[in-house]
């Protein structure tokens, strides 16, 4: 059978409201993605109690610092075994190393399968103009191939990238480098805070790996029914 792709973004703090989700879900998604305000509120505790039910973790904490303190966040967080787990490729290259290198000795040790490390390239939240205060000048989808090749070269699997560079990424950083894409819309869905969205077809048509979807999923009436509706979706265009 072809893995699912969709990760399910539990964007909540509350903990039985993650836990009821992640019942449902079981079963109907590749995987639930774990972001700070869950984190942040339960820990590795909240985490295992997700991870119990069974399924894969995207583990989202996007670490950004010394590449010494960003090694020792990911020797605690590897043991975990999340599937997932990402740091700011803006954080260089020598951080992004240490990070890999962190990964994949605390995982041998553990006993664990490393996680695919993933590198954040530029947040979707940034326009051209914010990027420029910043003192980054030129288009932002060179930046973000900038970072994707800095990822690349120091031990990241992949990154997390919008939908609207996809097809740009999968072309330039090859077949295995992996791609995992929010902002993602079933046709018909409304669009929330998202500006650029894509269906869950276009963006896999487009080279995604993994697609993460939040509220099309976590906010429906039924959001096992909602789940399958979009891994149907997926097969029947396959
Ligand atoms: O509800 P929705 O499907 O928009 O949720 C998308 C998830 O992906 C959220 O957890 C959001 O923080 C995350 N995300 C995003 N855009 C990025 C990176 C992460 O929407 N560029």
């Amino acid at each position: 059978m072809k893995k699912n792709p969709v990760y399910c973004a539990i964007d909540v703090s509350d903990l039985g409201t993650a836990q009821n989700l992640a019942l449902q879900l079981s079963g109907k998604v590749g995987g639930l993605k774990i972001g700070m305000e869950f984190f942040y509120a339960h820990g590795q505790t909240g985490y295992e109690l997700l991870s119990q039910q069974g399924q894969n973790i995207f583990l989202d904490l996007k670490l950004h610092d010394i590449p010494n303190t960003v090694a020792a966040a990911v020797r605690a967080l590897v043991p975990l075994a999340p599937a997932y787990l990402n740091v700011h490729a803006g954080g260089g290259a020598a951080m992004m190393a240490a990070a890999s290198k962190s990964a994949h000795e605390t995982a041998g040790a553990a006993g664990v399968t490393p996680p695919c490390m993933l590198g954040v390239t530029v947040l979707t939240s940034l326009s051209q103009s914010d990027l420029n205060d910043i003192g980054v000048h030129g288009a932002p989808r060179d930046q973000v191939l900038r970072l994707a090749n800095l990822a690349a070269s120091n031990g990241m699997d992949g990154v997390v990238c919008s939908a609207e560079e996809t097809a740009m990424l999968r072309s330039e950083m090859g077949p295995d480098f992996k791609l995992v894409v929010p902002g993602i819309r079933p046709a018909g869905a409304g669009h929330d805070d998202q500006k650029r969205v894509m269906t869950p077809e276009a963006a896999m048509a487009a080279g995604a790996d993994v697609l993460v979807i939040g509220r099309a999923i976590t906010q429906a009436d039924d959001p096992a029914h909602a789940a399958q509706r979009i891994t149907d979706a997926l097969s029947m265009g396959a």
